[in-house]
């Protein structure tokens, strides 16, 4: 009887931990646990997704490129970039001719995409939780966030970060988890018609647009909503927030650090090109 429900014990925990570690990847424990994981799977990441890298410059890299072409120069923010697959992508599509900065708060993740990406002046790798995007309003020129909403702390606030640094007019590219993952997930998922009308009413996107792209994410094609202001090219370093003073602006110092334009605040770069903006 004994050996019966120690073995009935042992089933349960192990369901119980699969089902918070690898189902839903940590998400209901909190930010340091799925954070702590993909630093953990980092170097394992790219092979357990296996990208088909054809279809995926076939339905992201070209046609956001695409979608960007009539700008010269433009700067895309990528939030929870992982190994950096969409500014691979973009840097890979021929009507791209602009500057991607990735942000990540898994260290490892970052070190991976860096690897991934080797020396590249197109490519710039931001430390930093999605959850507060320190960049001034109106910066960038689209806004991608792909297969990670449902993992972040708070997708809304992250949601609203990302409408509030969007030029008006910005394409906005987000996914939105579908199936029996979904469905594994509740409070954290919701159906995508549902998303998307959700996008628009409560977040004030426009012209969103649900795509079928794989068995687990619907693609949501979204644009922030007016008219486009007078676009200055401008490096991405010169919008961004000082943690210590608050305002807005960086320079490069040389390659080693970026440092504040108004308080002279160092943010260290690394030998992989990572920029450390959280501690
Ligand atoms: C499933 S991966 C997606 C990565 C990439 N966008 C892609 O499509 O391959 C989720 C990413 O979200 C990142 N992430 C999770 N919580 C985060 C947070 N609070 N702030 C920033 N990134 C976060 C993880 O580190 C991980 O790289």
């Amino acid at each position: 009887m004994n050996m019966l429900l120690l073995a009935v014990a042992l089933v349960l925990g192990g369901g119980v931990l699969w089902y918070l570690l690898i189902a839903t990847e940590g998400v209901y424990l909190g930010r340091r646990v799925v954070i702590g994981l993909y630093d953990l799977y980092a170097r394992r990441y790219d092979n357990i997704k296996q990208f088909d890298t054809e279809w995926e410059a076939l339905t992201l890299g070209t046609p956001l490129a695409e979608a960007l072409r009539h700008l010269p120069q433009p700067l895309i923010l990528d939030v929870a970039t992982g190994t950096a697959r969409l500014p691979r992508l973009l840097r890979q599509a021929p009507a791209f001719d602009g500057v991607v900065l990735g942000l990540d708060y898994s260290w490892r993740m970052l070190r991976v995409a860096a690897e991934k990406l080797g020396e590249t002046p197109r490519v710039a790798l931001l430390y930093q939780d999605a959850t507060h995007l320190p960049f001034a309003d109106e910066t960038f020129d689209a806004v991608t966030c792909l297969e990670a909403l449902e993992f972040l702390p708070d997708p809304t606030a992250t949601l609203s970060e990302i409408v509030r640094v969007a030029r008006a007019g910005a394409p906005i590219l987000l996914t939105n988890r579908k199936g029996i993952h979904a469905r594994l997930m509740p409070t954290k998922t919701q159906p995508s018609e549902a998303f998307a009308a959700w996008l628009r009413e409560k977040i004030g996107l426009v012209e969103v647009v649900v795509e079928i792209w794989q068995m687990e994410y619907d693609l949501i094609w979204a644009v922030k909503a007016g008219t486009p202001p007078m676009r200055q090219v401008r490096a991405w370093q010169a919008a961004l927030r000082c943690p210590a003073c608050q305002k807005i602006g960086f320079r490069a110092d040389a390659i080693s650090a970026l440092v504040c334009l108004h308080c002279e605040r160092r943010l260290p770069i690394t030998a992989e090109g990572i920029v450390r903006y959280a501690k």
